[in-house]
């Protein structure tokens, strides 16, 4: 007998049989009921499905919370199981990753066994360059097949990745590339964005003044613009790959499972952002388990992942997630609107893509080109969607539903972060949708809404989000800083895992998530800090004292909005706001480069001198400014 529709409130879209019958959880509940009676039990199955050099003593050791370790005394690495293991199998010959070019001139195409070569020759360059198991080699790459190559090439051999976002700029990769302490900088002579080329090696050069500890910079043609090499520091990739050592096999290193697998920085409440740290065994296990479930990829699907290999999203569900399920994925070089809004469903179409993954900022974009772009395209192939990175408005969600899915695709709407490594509340399939709400937490999670005091308030009523159980992705610290690492997500709620956002439960246990409580602004999905903004506002000679706050914005979700008080001897005018707004792109990158500057004579502080930035989005926004006891004024 099949399940009784479970009554819910509100605007809800039930699954339709045809999703029902092919989903790999046809029964959330049973599933569910497994994971909470049984979460070591629901996770080792999961490692069963996967390949271990040696099986774990122990699934979960919370001895010393909250440094939980996964699958302890287990044997692996992550790309035995994305590459290796498939190749004694009849996905060998499957097509593992298809690439298309920005204008669309050039396909790539790999499969698994041409995969595998790709990446033991990578792994050879990087080691014959004396990167040695443990090293943190940094990655800044665009929208190329060599981004995957390079980062499985390093878990490879148990080096640690860091992936810089080829968006960011000077300021951004040298912090990172020096707190990481990288041997090693992997780029590109340059990237394409939008028909306009990025100058990726000049911006490492830049970068690279102020880091010592780099000792080769190995650079990936992509542009053929000629760019300054550095003799004895700088390699060209097709150099290297034409000597005797860039040969096609390379032992995958026996790890444990507790191994460091890659860096990751993000924006955090204050200071500098901070390196996430993920491990190889976990991080496997729970990668592998939410894409296979959530996103029900079988073997003849065709997935498209339509981030950025350089943020978490490209991490576990471009890079590593799809291979270990042996899956075809596609990866676009370029953006949806370049150089017409036809270029994703030109792509959907030309690739029969299945399933198609997105942030809810280029949903928006692309809705205000209108319904005609998207149909000029059949893009019948689809049968699930997804989104990710911010909150999905309801009108977005219902335009996404009917124009591109045409009320056949269930979208899942997953809830998760840097530090999660996986999606954490998101439905599956068959769960009955609520447009805007990620559902429930996924199997073996808990999750809960608290009030400053940590009691839990009452349904409909926001508060803090934490999560209750350890999960096997989870990060294991912040590399190089334990404290902050207890500090930041242990302490406000001693034992649970504060996320950092609002949300709300609804009456059926639904997940209404409302946004950062910290100073983190989500600007088109992308996680920005306050901190990096103003100190690139305050690295210009004319700024004194800067603060930056996120406002709503239609299409990019928040938009990032500055105050600053000037030095003497300069004064305010649009030319300035102008130049300090390319100073921060400068600096930053583009993607922080602020909406509006506006300059004021004193900023809303607290007694010991914190910046109020609660008050400033209040006025912003001409909303009551709360609780001012603790204003200095
Ligand atoms: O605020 C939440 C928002 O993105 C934050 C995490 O950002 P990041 O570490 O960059 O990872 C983004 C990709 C996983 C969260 O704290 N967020 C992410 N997904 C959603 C979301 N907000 C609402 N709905 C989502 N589906």
């Amino acid at each position: 007998m099949p399940n009784p529709k479970p009554k819910l409130e509100g605007e809800v879209y039930y699954p339709s049989e045809a999703v029902k019958a092919q989903a790999n959880v046809p029964d959330w509940e049973a599933m569910a009921e497994h994971a909470r009676h049984d979460l070591q039990g629901f996770w080792a199955e999961r490692a069963e499905e996967l390949e271990w050099f040696q099986k774990w003593d122990k699934v979960l050791d919370d001895s010393n919370k909250p440094f939980f370790k996964w699958f302890v005394g287990g044997k692996t690495n992550i790309v035995h199981n994305a590459i290796d293991r498939h190749l004694n199998t009849a996905r060998k010959n499957k097509l593992a990753l298809i690439w298309e070019s920005e204008k669309g001139d050039q396909q790539r195409t790999f499969s698994y066994f041409s995969l595998n070569r790709e990446v033991s020759r990578f792994a050879n360059i990087i080691k014959a360059m004396g990167v040695q198991k443990g090293d943190r080699v940094t990655i800044y790459l665009p929208r190329i097949p060599e981004i995957s190559f390079a980062m499985l090439a390093c878990a490879k051999i148990g080096a640690v990745h860091s992936v810089v976002f080829a968006g960011f700029s000077v300021d951004a990769l040298q912090g990172r590339i020096e707190d990481s302490q990288s041997k090693l900088v992997i780029t590109a002579d340059g990237s394409y964005q939008n028909g306009k080329v990025v100058e990726l090696k000049r911006t490492v050069d830049e970068a690279l003044k102020k880091c010592p500890s780099v000792e080769n910079v190995i650079v990936v043609r992509r542009v053929g613009h000629d760019v300054p090499m550095e003799a004895s520091r700088d390699h060209w990739y097709h150099d290297m790959c034409a000597l005797p050592i860039a040969n096609g096999k390379c032992a995958t290193e026996v790890l444990d499972a507790e191994d460091p697998l890659y860096i990751l920085y993000t924006s955090g409440s204050t200071g500098k952002p901070k390196a996430i740290l993920h491990t190889h065994g976990g991080y496997m296990v729970g990668t592998y388990t939410t894409l296979k479930y959530v996103f029900d990829l079988k073997d003849d699907d065709r997935w498209w992942c339509a981030a950025d290999p350089g943020w978490v999203t490209g991490h576990s569900y471009i890079v590593y997630a799809p291979l270990i399920l042996g899956a075809t994925s596609f990866m676009f070089e370029g953006g949806p609107a370049y150089p017409y809004p036809n270029r994703w469903w030109q792509c959907i179409e030309r690739y029969g893509i299945t399933v198609f993954y997105t942030a809810p900022t280029a949903i928006r974009g692309l809705m205000r080109f209108g319904e005609a772009w998207p149909a000029k395209h059949d893009l019948s192939s689809l049968r699930l969607l997804g989104t990710v990175g911010e909150p999905i408005n309801p009108e977005a969600w219902r335009w996404y539903y009917r124009v591109i899915g045409k009320n056949q695709c269930p979208i899942m709407d997953t809830w998760w972060q840097t530090e999660t490594g996986m999606f954490m509340i998101t439905p599956t399939p068959t769960v009955p949708l609520k447009p805007g709400s990620a559902t429930r937490p996924f199997f073996g999670l808990e999750a809960e809404i608290l009030d400053d005091a940590g009691n839990a308030v009452a349904d409909g009523e926001e508060g803090y989000l934490v999560l209750k159980n350890p999960w096997p992705a989870m990060l294991r610290t912040i590399y190089g800083d334990d404290e902050r690492y207890v500090s930041q997500y242990w302490s406000k709620y001693p034992g649970k895992y504060l996320a950092g956002d609002s949300a709300r439960r609804d009456k059926d246990g639904y997940f209404w998530i409302i946004g950062r409580v910290d100073d983190v602004i989500k600007v088109s999905g992308h996680r920005l800090g306050t901190a990096e903004v103003e100190s690139a506002l305050v690295s210009h000679p004319a700024v004194a004292e800067a603060a930056a706050i996120g406002l709503p914005h239609e299409v990019k979700g928040t938009a990032i909005h500055c105050f600053c008080i000037l030095r003497s001897g300069f004064a305010p005018s649009e030319a300035l706001a102008e130049e300090l707004r390319q100073h921060v792109a400068k600096h930053m990158g583009p993607i922080a480069r602020p909406e509006d500057v506006k300059f004021t004579d004193k900023l809303p502080k607290t007694r010991s001198g914190k910046i109020m930035r609660r008050v400033l989005k209040a006025r912003a926004q001409g909303l009551p400014e709360g609780d001012i006891s603790t204003l200095e004024e």
